[in-house]
């Protein structure tokens, strides 16, 4: 009997996700599943493609996003994902997911990030769900609720200050009622402002929801800069009380005065995997991005404004020139823009690369998709690790490059049957040329698509062709933690 498929990809280069060496194989594909992997010669399909000298990975697993919006307003909104080769996302970080709460005017920042309070109608994570499953994503979401969010919910406008126990017991309370109905973790943002108010105590008193669910704890610590340590001894300390695994948000060493201790954070993060179960995501990029906070502008980290709701025209400007154009300090200029976001060239690239090639980085683009004038990280961060970091500076093997952005990521986040090429897995796939793939998205232009990305692959449906875009399908499921 010979095999008959929907799809057969024949004679690619493939990266099968798990670190392994690329061998060259045929790919087949039935319904949302890959059925077959080797040499296919006898068997046919309603569409074979020769992919002779193309690369075929999983497809990628972006560790790190605020797609919690993007993904329910259809391919378009997607579509900077999607021409990476992204198929799975990992919604609601940094303590800001879209649910469980609702808005009755303009969020406070970060929270804003995704959008004003007309975004804000989801009382429950079942809410969300419910409508992710009537409107399906074109991509797969994987979701975390953030402590933000609850406590926003649990502790109204009054958000400046520590939990009370029975505020910290509600939004426990909350946050376990979430994962039972498919949210598959915990995130904290205890950098910003409000949050920073919450005690280490607090997040434990929280996070203990995760323990009999299986749940993972996520942050963005408190500190990356000067304290960089002891938010990492702090995170720790919040895994090993809760019993939980912890993943470490978009690792890095910011401001001047501390580029270089990547030397001493990783050496910090590995001893404390040697107890319990640590892991971190990296954005490829030297600057980062987040809400403007005018008591935090330095004179000597350049910020590139990326939105502003009173001056929407100064989207995509140095904060330095707008400061001289109004003749003001760079502080009394960033009051006048809030509400607003930009990016900020905080880190040193030897910090980025070192931080890159560890074993235990994953990579998520942290991309901010309602920006007007984003960070180039949106469009860019899949194709500038298999182009610019692996291929052309020879920082790691391709083959390492895809495992961190597939087969690494679904392990650490607990999901199953995807990350992986194998008969049985999912068909979350992409297809690229590995001496074209490159990012095209620059600081000055950030939002042209990378290059190199042939077609993108969500559970078997064709979710994105290069040169034609998006397509119509919708194929993207809710994925939940798995545990053994
Ligand atoms: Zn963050
Ligand atoms: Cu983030």
């Amino acid at each position: 009997m010979t095999l008959r498929c929907d799809l057969i990809i024949r004679d690619a280069t493939v990266f099968d996700g798990t670190g392994a060496s690329r061998s060259r194989a045929d790919v087949g594909v039935t319904d949302d599943r890959i059925v077959a992997v080797g040499d296919l010669r006898s068997a046919s399909a309603r569409r074979e493609i020769v992919a002779t000298g193309l690369a075929l990975a999983p497809g990628f697993i972006d560790a790190h996003t605020h797609d919690d919006r993007a993904v329910l307003c259809g391919p378009e909104c997607m579509l900077c994902k999607m021409s990476q080769g992204v198929t799975t996302v990992v919604v609601g970080n940094c303590g800001v997911s879209l649910s469980p709460v609702r808005m009755q005017k303009r969020p406070p920042p970060p929270l804003d990030l995704l959008g004003d309070e007309s975004f804000w109608t989801f009382g429950s994570f079942a809410e969300y769900a419910e409508r992710l499953a009537r409107d399906p994503a074109p991509v797969n979401t994987y979701a975390l609720i953030g402590h933000m969010s609850l406590r926003v919910e649990a502790m109204g406008g009054d958000t400046q200050r520590a939990a009370t126990d029975k505020e910290a017991a509600q939004m426990r309370a909350r946050l376990a009622e979430a994962l039972s109905q498919g949210a598959s973790g915990f995130s904290t943002g205890l950098y910003y402002p409000p949050n920073m108010m919450a005690p280490t105590d607090e997040v434990i008193a929280v996070a203990e929801a995760l323990r009999a669910a299986g749940g993972v704890y996520v942050t963005h610590m408190r500190d990356e800069a000067s304290e960089v340590l002891a938010s990492i001894e702090e995170t720790l300390s919040i895994g090993r009380a809760a019993g939980v695994p912890v993943v470490i948000s978009h690792h890095k060493c910011s401001m001047p005065e501390n580029f270089g201790r990547s030397a001493e954070t990783l050496p910090a993060i590995e001893a404390g995997a040697r107890n319990q179960r640590v892991d971190f995501d990296v954005y490829p990029y030297p600057a980062g991005s987040t809400v403007l906070m005018p008591d935090r502008v330095r004179a000597d980290v350049p910020v590139r404004i990326t939105w502003s709701i009173p001056h929407p025209e100064m989207a995509g400007r140095m904060l330095d020139d707008i400061a001289g154009e109004w003749g003001l300090e760079l502080k009394q200029a960033a009051e006048r823009l809030t509400p607003a976001g930009g990016v900020f060239h905080q880190m040193d690239e030897r910090d980025v690369q070192r931080i890159l090639r560890h074993p235990l980085a994953m990579i998520g683009s942290d991309g901010l998709p309602h920006d007007a004038f984003p960070h180039p990280r949106l469009w860019g961060t899949f194709p500038r690790v298999l182009g610019h970091y692996a291929r052309d500076l020879g920082l790691f093997s391709l083959e390492a490059a895809v495992h961190k952005m597939t087969g690494r990521t679904a392990e650490v986040f607990g999901i199953a049957d995807r990350g992986v090429i194998r008969a049985g897995a999912f068909a979350d796939l992409v297809l690229f040329d590995p001496a074209a793939v490159r990012d095209a998205s620059t600081y000055e232009n950030p939002t042209r698509p990378a290059e190199g990305i042939v077609e993108t692959w969500v559970n078997g449906q064709s979710a994105y062709v290069s040169r034609q875009g998006a397509t119509a399908a919708r194929a993207g499921r809710l994925v939940t933690r798995q545990t053994a």
